[in-house]
């Protein structure tokens, strides 16, 4: 049986992988070396240098192809380098139109390196197609999504924005990070592109940073990976094998990671003291029947804003939170807390992070797959 007729959660395990052939190693060994002896120039096993290619990093890129239903991986040294290597793709001229309310690094790369070459970005709220209409013109070339928003919890409808994106011949990227492959399949529903902040719930266990891009087309694979060469922003054979073991348990983490995220986000809602909670789980959240269609779950990821609340407000609740680590990042086995407007979110100007909701007083959590019990309580005595 091969590893691709396989389900999910055996594709986590097997997906694209077999035990080593030198002696067996169940586990892809961590091949740290950088160039490869030939018996004569351009004989070699199909690794020449470490740049190009990587035993490990091969481990992890077919893994990755595996269980995001794509046919090839790409692995990079950040996710924000796996977003370099697909802008890369376009030229002078050539337009974007992105989700206004994305991580904030993902705005700085495009606004503040890729303005600069001449590529134009429009940021536009997606939870309406049409809109994204309104700014197609014979010079887009991409259109970017991030779904579920970061940190806003939007969700947008890939399935409607591919059909857009392929009836003007569009490029459709997907960010994929905050719902994982578990949740959702881009690749399936349209997009073109996949891309991951590894380092995020892949890893799952905030010690790696890592990117990740799938495709299904060889010919865009092609493009991509000359870039990735060319460019050079790969990831070290150990970043990749600590992923591939990340990925292993992503399906497990991800069942505690929703479980956890609902008694939260639910927790929060019922609170007298909180104005707001973001999170796709609820019935009344904007686009709630597209994140039911589209994922098998809602997620870790919640937002609130605290009643009344401010900066200073946001402050004291984050800074008494003792369970939840007031940190960057999301997606590792403990809970983290972020203030966006301080850390995440602190490159886009004040004036466009509050247009897309990102207020002084919103606060992120990244409920981790401790017990449930611990967290709210901890939540209930930084609010309270
Ligand atoms: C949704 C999303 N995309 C991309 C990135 C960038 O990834 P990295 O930090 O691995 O470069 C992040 C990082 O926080 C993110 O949250």
């Amino acid at each position: 049986m091969g590893t691709k007729e396989l389900k999910f959660n055996s594709r986590t395990i097997h997906g694209g992988q077999s035990p080593d052939e030198a002696y067996g190693a169940v586990m892809p060994p961590i091949y740290q070396t950088s160039t490869y002896a030939q018996s004569t120039p351009g004989g070699h096993k199909g690794y020449e240098y470490s740049r190009s290619a990587n035993p490990t990093r091969t481990a992890l890129e077919n893994s990755l192809a595996s269980i995001e239903n794509g046919n090839y991986g790409l692995a990079f040294g950040s996710g924000l380098a796996a977003i370099d290597a697909v802008i890369k793709l376009l030229g002078p001229g050539d337009e974007v139109i992105s989700t206004s309310d994305l991580y904030g690094g993902s705005y700085r790369i495009f606004k503040r390196i890729f303005e600069k070459y001449g590529i134009v970005f429009h940021f536009v709220g997606m939870q309406d197609t049409a809109e994204i209409a309104k700014h197609i013109s014979a010079r887009t070339k991409l259109i970017w999504v991030e779904t579920p928003t970061n940190p806003m919890m939007n969700i947008v409808d890939i399935k409607l924005v591919s059909q857009l994106a392929k009836k003007h011949k569009i490029l459709l990227a997907v960010d994929n990070t905050f719902a994982t492959p578990y949740l959702q399949l881009p690749l399936d529903l349209g997009a073109d592109i996949v891309m991951h902040s590894a380092t995020k719930y892949l890893g799952g266990h905030s010690d790696v940073v890592l990117g990740a891009l799938v495709v299904k087309d060889k010919e865009l694979a092609d493009q991509l990976y000359f870039i990735q060469n060319a460019s050079g922003a790969v990831c070290g054979p150990m970043d990749s094998f600590l992923v591939l073991r990340g990925i292993k348990t992503l399906h497990v983490r991800m069942q505690r990671h929703c479980e956890n995220g609902r008694a939260v986000a639910e927790y929060l809602a019922n609170h007298p003291k909180i104005e707001k909670v973001f999170w796709p789980g609820f019935p009344d959240h904007p686009n709630h029947k597209v994140a039911k269609g589209q994922m098998k779950d809602f997620g870790g990821m919640i937002s609130f804003v605290p009643k009344g609340g401010n900066y200073q407000d946001a402050i004291k609740i984050v800074e008494k939170l003792q369970l939840f680590t007031l940190a960057e990042s999301l997606g590792g086995v403990e809970s983290l807390a972020g203030h966006p407007a301080s850390m995440t979110h602190a490159s886009i100007p004040k004036e466009e992070r509050e247009k897309s909701g990102v207020v002084d007083a919103l606060i992120r959590l990244s409920v981790g797959i401790e017990d449930k019990e611990d967290l709210i309580e901890d939540l209930r005595q930084a609010i309270e």
